[in-house]
């Protein structure tokens, strides 16, 4: 069911010395940083040859990276996104199969203008994945 690996987001606690240190450090191919008030981030997209990689950074009051940031100070990896040919045909079969949809189960627009969907981190070996539709 599970498509291309779409992007890997790294909470970062500094966003532009994280978007430098991908650029001149790594040579990585760096966007501008992209506020997502609806998520309560700021992302830099890195364009890989075959993923991305998003640099998150909390952006508002109740942006679900804080809390992250705080057990993980120098930041971490926060979550992988797999693609999908029908997001709600996915979500029917992992709930289904006993999975947890976070939030209220129907898909939010993503950062890359799709439908997205967060899967409980203790129901896949500790890693929060999200879908998005291909
Ligand atoms: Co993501």
């Amino acid at each position: 069911m599970i498509g291309r690996l779409n992007h890997v987001a790294i909470a970062v606690p500094d966003l532009e010395a994280a978007a430098r240190q991908y650029a001149s450090v790594l040579g990585a191919s760096v966007r501008a940083p992209q506020a997502e008030p609806d998520h309560g981030v700021t992302v830099v997209f890195i364009d890989l040859p075959n993923t991305r990689i998003e640099l998150l950074h909390p952006l508002g009051e109740a942006s679900p990276i804080a809390a992250f940031l705080e057990r993980n100070p120098a930041g971490g990896i926060h979550h992988i996104c797999y693609e999908v040919d029908d997001i709600l045909a996915a979500r029917d079969r992992l709930q289904a199969e006993g999975a947890r949809i976070l939030g209220t189960g129907e898909p939010k627009i993503g950062a890359h203008g799709k439908p997205v969907l967060f899967l409980h981190p203790k129901d896949f070996n500790g890693c929060l994945l999200e879908l998005e539709q291909a």
